[in-house]
C-alpha cells in the first residue's frame, strides 16, 4: 500500500493566512496542518508517501519534512501546477504508485481515528470513510446515501438538497485500477478532476465499501474549522 497526501490548491477562502504560505503549512495548534494527515498514513502502516504540492510553497514542505527518515518512512515529492482536482493526484502519482494499491488523504483533514485496520486488510475496489454531519453541512461536501445494510447507493458531490448527512471524508482507499478510472474522468463543471466521479465508477463496478469515522473529523479549510482543529487538538494534548 503507498500513500498520497494531497496538499496543493490555493486556499484562497483562507486568505490572508495563505497569501504568502500554504494551507497545509498553517498551525494547528502546536503542529503544521499536513503532520495530522501524514500521522493517519504512518499510524496505518503505510511507509512510502507522495506529497503532492502546489508551485509556490515546494521547498517550504521539502525544508518541514525532507526524506521522511525522521519520520521512519521514505517521502516523495511532486508538483501539481494548477489546481486541476483530487482525483489528478492519481494522474500526478502514477508512477509513483506502480503497481500497488494506494490510499489518498487530504492535506486539510485531521483525524484521531486509527485506519489500520481499513488500511492493511484491503483487498480491492475502492473504501470511503463517511461521517455524520449536520443537514447544513452535508452540502458543502461529497454526500454518500447507504441502505439498511451500509452499502452505498449513491455519492454527489455537494448536492443542493443531500439524500443524507453522511459526509465522505478526505480518506480513500483504491486498488491498482484507480490510475485507469482516472485517465477516462473528464473536468466537472467547476474544472476538475473530480474524487466523486472516482468514486462512482467504483460503485457502478459494485466494489465500493463504506466505512465510517468514529472519531472526531475536520476538514480545516475554513477559518472556522481550523480554529475548532485547533482547540481540539489542543485539548486533546492538555488532557495526555
Ligand atoms: O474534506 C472532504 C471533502 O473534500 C469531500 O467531502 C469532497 O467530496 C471533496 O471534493 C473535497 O471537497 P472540498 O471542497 O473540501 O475540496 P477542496 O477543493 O477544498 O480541496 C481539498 C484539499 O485538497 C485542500 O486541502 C486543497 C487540496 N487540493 C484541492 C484541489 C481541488 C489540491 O491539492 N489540489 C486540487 O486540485
Amino acid at each position: 500500500m503507498k500513500g498520497i497526501v494531497l496538499a496543493g490548491g490555493r486556499a484562497t477562502r483562507l486568505r490572508p493566512l495563505t497569501k504568502v504560505t500554504s494551507k497545509q503549512l498553517l498551525p494547528v495548534y502546536n503542529k503544521p496542518m499536513i503532520y495530522y494527515p501524514l500521522n493517519t498514513l504512518i499510524r496505518g502502516g503505510i511507509k512510502e508517501i507522495l506529497i503532492i504540492v502546489a508551485p509556490d510553497n515546494a521547498g517550504d514542505f521539502l525544508k518541514l519534512l525532507g526524506s521522511g527518515r525522521e519520520f521512519g518512512c521514505k517521502f516523495t515529492y511532486e508538483i501539481q501546477e494548477k489546481a486541476e482536482g483530487l482525483a489528478q493526484a492519481f494522474l500526478i502519482g502514477e508512477n509513483f504508485i506502480g503497481n500497488d494499491n494506494v490510499t489518498l488523504i487530504l492535506g486539510d483533514n485531521i483525524f484521531v481515528d486509527d485506519f489500520s485496520d481499513s488500511i492493511q486488510n484491503f483487498q480491492s475496489g475502492g473504501r470511503v470513510f463517511a461521517k455524520k454531519v449536520s443537514d447544513n453541512d452535508a452540502k458543502r461536501y461529497g454526500v454518500v446515501e447507504i441502505d439498511d445494510n451500509k452499502k452505498a447507493l449513491s455519492i454527489e458531490e455537494k448536492p443542493e438538497n443531500p439524500k443524507s448527512n453522511y459526509a465522505v471524508t478526505g480518506l480513500y482507499v483504491y486498488d491498482n485500477s484507480v490510475i485507469q478510472k482516472a485517465k477516462t474522468l473528464k473536468p466537472s463543471d467547476r474544472g476538475e478532476l473530480e474524487i466523486t466521479d472516482v468514486n462512482n465508477l467504483f460503485l457502478n463496478e459494485g466494489t465500493l465499501d463504506v466505512r465510517f469515522v468514529e472519531g472526531p473529523w475536520f476538514d480545516a479549510g475554513t477559518f472556522e474549522s481550523l480554529f475548532e482543529a485547533g482547540q481540539f487538538i489542543r485539548n486533546l494534548e492538555n488532557n495526555k
